[in-house]
Parts: C-alpha cells; structure tokens; sequence
C-alpha cells in the first residue's frame, strides 16, 4: 500500500486555543459592530482572517532570532536578508520596509503621479488604496474566467494579455508601470502562469514599460507552476523563482507571507534609480536604508524563511493543507473559488447565501455566520472590500463576493480543516432561511472594511 502524505516537520511549541458559547459569540460581535477585525483574538477559536504574519517559524528562524545584529546602519543581518533575497530573485538593490505596504508607499510615492493608470490583475486592496490615494487608476486587467468561480482553470490568476495591450495602446503615456501579483489573491490565491509571465514581459517591452510584481506569494506561484505548466516538473522552486523574477523589473513583498516572518517586507529591483528614489522615501517612512521598520532579528528569520519556503516540501505541505479543506467543502457541496487556492479556500457567498440581497453584503452576512456558528474568523473579499468607486462614490459590485479562509502557514492541522467544513456545512444546510444581511452604519473612504460598523438588517 502506498503510504499517505503527511507533514514535512513536526510540532515543538503550542499555543492553546479556546472555544466559546454561542451566547458569548453574539454578545462579542455585537460589540465588535459585526466586523471581526474588531474581534480579540482571544474571541476567537479558529482564525483564518488571514495568512499574513500568523506562520509558526522554524526552529532554524528562531535560532538565527538570537543571532540579529541590531545595529543601526549596516547590520550583518540586513546583509544576510539582502544574500538571501538577491540569491532567490536575482535583484541586486534591496531596501527593507515594515511590511508589504509600506514597500508599496515608499515606491509608489517615487512614480504615481495623479492621473496615471496602473494596469495589472486584481490589485490587493493596499495596493489599489496606494495607487487610488494618489489620484491614479488601479486597472484590472485579470482574465475574465476568473470571475466564474465554478470554472477549474489552472492558472486563473493570469494576466489578460489583451486587456493589457489595450490599456498600454490607450493610456501609454499615463502608465508608470505594470503590476502583476503573484499568486493573485483578490482573486482566489490563483496563480500566474509562466508562460503569461513571459508574454506579459514582452508587451511591457513593446510599449516600453516596466514592470513590478507584488511578490507576497511568489513562492507558492512557483509551487503552481511545477506542479501545472509543462515543462517545469524537474525544475526546482529556487530556479523557477528565479526566472519568475526574471521578468520582472522590481518587486514589492510582504514578508509576512512566503517568507514566513510575523512582521516585514522589501522592495527589491536591478534598476538603480529606482533604488536611489526609493531609498530617499525608505529613509523618511520607514528608517535607515539597512534596517527601514525591521528588526536586526526579523530581517535574520526572513533571511531563512525565505530560504525554506523556497523548497519543494515545505510548500507541498502547506498547499495541501488548502486543496484538503477544498475537498472537505466538495464533499458537502459548497461552492469556492476553483481550483483551491494556494493560501487560502475563497467560499463563493453570492452562491451560498443566494437570497441576501447584493447591497446586505452576503459575503460579509457569511462571515458573521461563521464566526457566530463556531468562533472561526474569515474575512471577506468582496464588496465591502471593494470600497466605492472614488468618482461616483456608488458601491462596486461588480467584482466577486468572497469569504475567504486564509490558512496560517504550519499552524493548524487538518482537524481544524474539518471543524472548519463542517462550521460551513451547517450554514449551508440552513441557507434558505438566511434571507437578510447586513448595513453600513459607519465607513472610512478607504480601505473601510477595516472599521466599518455594521448593523443587521432586522
Ligand atoms: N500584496 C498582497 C498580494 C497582499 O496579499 C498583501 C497583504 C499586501 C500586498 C500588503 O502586505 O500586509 O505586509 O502590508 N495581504 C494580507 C492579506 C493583509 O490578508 O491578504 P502587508
């Protein structure tokens, strides 16, 4: 008998997690204005609102903890960061920053101007809240098959090259640059295939354009691309990184995702005035150009964790994790983004809770349903997310409506999977009776699904 696939670690440290009542639950997220980023945390008994700083280190990230050097210029781990991130992305020019968004603001600031348009797939909302908080244009430019969450593609998070070449021949001059996110979150975790990488890269070219990826999870991308495009099987993560990257003119990361760290991010390019821009905006924003917002220790525990999740197994058993609560939701029928992503199962809450109406938000109604269900904590990737349009200030709903489950990198197990499907599953067996949402009471112009307060439509 063939053996089964498990894990490629095993546990050392555990943190306890408690369950609570439903009463308790009711009480908690009436207090929290039916928004569960204002939860605690110790609200909560199983958080998926995201995989972003929420990974468990290695005991090799812990070890080289001890090892920062915490000065302040010219710190012998920043140098460590740098080898690490020049040796998995071949960028030369590396200038750390507190985290993903702040790499988008120092950079931003150096080439938006207002009026310019920044075509790409799916911008991540900071992304898009960057790019729109400078009077610019975040143009989605993902193919159209993304939007139809029952179509299994394996690279649904591409680029539409003729989209893009449209809003290269019509806005040319107003364009800074091209941003491509790898893997695509807003829409479902979906990878960008190599092969679109590369016609991508030569569009750029033909129009003379650069070009960045946001990277947060570039390595999982890379896992995507062995293990689905021809002609990768045999290549390694690191190489296929590498040639990734190669396409690329820059990049922003959020380290708090495939490089595994709680807190942290770089922006790393070969172009040299960019570099020497971006260093001027590091340097007010965020700190000395070899420490900028991190830690000596932090940028140590990047330096190998970048380093570890750019092999095979690691990524293997963490995607697996994803595709395994993926299956469990096949099981019970519920719908999600398909194929299942690699950070993260995107419930599609336009086909579960059918009889909320559009403007009571049913991704978010899913949501609080969950949470009230079994204290596990989604977020919602849809139309609240989405913010209103900057000129006619309507809602946009013209996107998908998600509830997204993030999984944490190597913290859960798959029973927590299966209280998860079954928390779903329950919710699924009593939607007919689910007919009403929720309202906005309050909300910010941007980025409002932070602190929005919401009301139940009674
Ligand atoms: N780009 C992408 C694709 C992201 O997913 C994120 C963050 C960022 C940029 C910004 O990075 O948080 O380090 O400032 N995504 C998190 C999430 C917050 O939950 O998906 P950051």
């Amino acid at each position: 008998m063939e053996l089964p696939f498990a894990e490629s670690w095993k546990i050392k440290m555990i943190e306890p997690i408690r369950k609570s009542t439903r009463e308790e639950r009711e009480q908690w997220l009436a207090e929290a204005k039916n928004n569960v980023f204002q939860l605690k945390s110790e609200q909560v008994y199983i958080d998926l609102i995201t995989d972003s700083g929420t990974g468990a280190m290695s005991d090799r990230q812990w070890s080289a903890m001890m090892l920062g050097d915490e000065s302040y210029a010219g710190a012998t781990s920043y140098y460590n960061m740098k080898e690490a991130v020049t040796r998995i992305t071949g960028f030369d020019y590396v200038l750390p920053t507190h985290q993903g968004r702040a790499a988008e603001n120092v950079l931003f600031s150096c080439l938006i101007k207002e009026g310019d348009v920044c075509p790409g797939n799916s911008h991540f909302d900071t992304t898009k809240g960057h790019i729109e908080s400078r009077k610019a244009i975040a143009l989605d430019c993902t193919i159209d098959e993304a939007k139809d969450t029952q179509l299994d593609i394996p690279f649904k998070g591409n680029v539409d090259i003729k989209k893009l070449e449209a809003a290269l021949k019509k806005y040319h001059d107003r364009i800074p640059f091209i941003i491509v996110t790898i893997t695509n979150n807003t829409s479902g975790g979906q990878p960008v295939s190599m092969e679109n990488l590369r016609e991508m890269r030569i569009l750029a070219n033909k129009y003379g354009k650069r070009v960045i990826f946001d990277s947060a999870r570039f390595a999982e991308n890379a896992y995507f691309i062995k293990t689905r495009e021809t002609g990768y099987e045999n290549r390694t993560i690191k190489e296929i990184c590498l040639e990734m990257f190669g396409y690329a003119d820059g990049m922003t990361m959020s380290a708090k995702k495939d490089a595994i760290v709680n807190m942290g991010g770089f922006f790393a390019t070969n172009v040299k005035e960019w570099y020497d821009a971006a260093k001027v905006k590091g340097i007010v924003y965020e700190g000395f150009i070899t420490y900028g917002g991190m830690n000596g220790r932090d940028m140590n525990a990047l330096a190998i964790g970048l380093d570890e999740n750019t092999e095979f197994d690691n990524l293997e058993t963490r995607i697996k994790q994803v595709e395994y609560l993926g299956r469990k939701l096949d099981e019970y029928g519920i719908p999600y983004q398909r194929p299942a992503g690699g950070h993260a199962i995107f419930v599609d809450a336009s086909k579960v809770l059918n009889h909320v109406p559009k403007d009571e938000f049913p991704a978010q109604t899913l949501t609080v349903e969950l949470y009230l269900e079994a204290g596990i904590r989604g977020c919602e990737i849809g139309y609240l997310l989405a913010d209103r349009d900057p000129n006619t200030r309507e809602n946009r709903f013209d996107g998908l409506d998600l509830l997204r489950l993030a999984i944490p990198r190597r913290v859960y197990t798959d029973n927590h999977m299966n209280v998860v499907a079954v928390a779903l599953k329950n919710i699924y067996d009593r939607r007919e009776s689910i007919t009403k949402g929720v309202k906005i009471v309050w909300e910010t112009e941007l980025l409002r699904h932070f602190t929005v307060e919401l009301g139940r439509v009674e």
